[in-house]
């Protein structure tokens, strides 16, 4: 399958990221959210990127315009109509991604190809709303992702052998490592993370140590470039206990239950970088 252009719905932190890198790797790049607000912001956050990369000499000013050319938005899907690969990054609700794979099933050719960026929902699930379950696959990138190498290619239980080779060159083509795994709550990234941040979150809860010695043990002791609370506040504590509930109702063991003190600092809004505080202040 030669893949020229994509669609990618959602032009949040992890959209404009897919689209910057899927337009300087050649790729033309039709961007889709709900207001064109939030396209404008994508763009500008895109255009400041990009500039990081010119003075870092990763890329010249040539290559920047030109990736941007490449990028339309629209807040209308019916565009995406001819479009051999679309991929969602909406927000990480199950109601708005149905939503998206029922209206992007009936819009878009038989055989094009449907990924999702979710972090915790089943590809399974979402594969069984549409009519072409074999089509759709879970193309998982990491924030931020124009810096970051890995791409978690998940397989849903239908996925067919073709779309997973397509996704797999296509993430390479990206100059991204794809990395193939099974579909399973929270995958492989999210399934041993998550549980590590828990637990550090329980050691400041007890007592045992402050944010700041949790973050130095592993920082110093394992060669972690950040902490996991500081990686925590950096991810969002809302998104880790998401993503907590979904493992702990997905594979109904006690070790994913939430740690107490999580639950009670997202009650409170403290959210981590984003709402200004988390286990820091910012
Ligand atoms: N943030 C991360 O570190 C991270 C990492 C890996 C995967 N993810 C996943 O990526 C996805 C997006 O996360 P994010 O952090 O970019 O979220 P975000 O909140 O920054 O952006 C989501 C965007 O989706 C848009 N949107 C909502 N409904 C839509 C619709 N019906 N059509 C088109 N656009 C719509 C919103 O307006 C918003 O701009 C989620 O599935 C999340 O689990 C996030």
């Amino acid at each position: 399958m030669d893949i020229k252009r994509v669609g990618v719905i959602g032009a949040g932190t992890m959209g404009n990221g897919i689209a910057h890198v899927f337009a300087r790797c050649g790729f033309e790049v039709l961007l889709c959210d709900v207001e064109q607000r939030f396209l404008d912001r994508a763009l500008e956050t895109i255009g400041k990127n990009l500039e990081r990369e010119v003075a870092k000499n990763k890329i010249s000013a040539d290559d920047k315009a030109a990736t941007l050319k490449r990028i339309q938005t629209v807040t209308d899907y019916a565009k995406l109509s001819g479009y051999e690969f679309v991929t969602e990054a909406a927000t990480e609700k199950f109601e708005i991604k149905t939503q998206i794979f029922r209206d992007l099933d009936r819009l878009i050719a038989p055989d094009a190809i449907l990924a999702t960026n979710t972090s915790s929902i089943s590809i399974t699930k979402l594969g069984a709303l549409t009519k072409r379950p074999e089509k759709v696959i879970g193309m998982h990138f990491f924030n931020p992702v124009p810096v970051m190498k890995l791409v978690e290619v998940i397989r849903g239980l239908a996925t067919s052998q073709e779309t997973f080779t397509a996704v797999r060159d296509l993430s390479v083509k990206l100059e991204k490592t794809p990395v193939e795994v099974n579909d399973a709550p929270g995958f492989v990234s999210n399934r041993v993370l998550m549980p590590l941040i828990n637990e550090a979150i329980y050691t400041v809860m007890e007592g045992v140590a402050t944010p700041e010695a949790v973050d130095e043990v592993f920082k110093l002791g394992m060669a972690h470039p950040m902490g996991p609370l500081t990686l925590a506040d950096f991810i969002g504590l809302d998104v880790c206990l998401d993503i907590m509930r979904v493992m702990h109702g997905g594979l109904g063991d006690p070790k994913y239950r939430p740690c107490p003190l999580l639950v009670k600092m997202v009650d409170a809004g403290w959210l981590g970088r984003k709402s200004g505080r988390g286990f820091y202040k910012y």
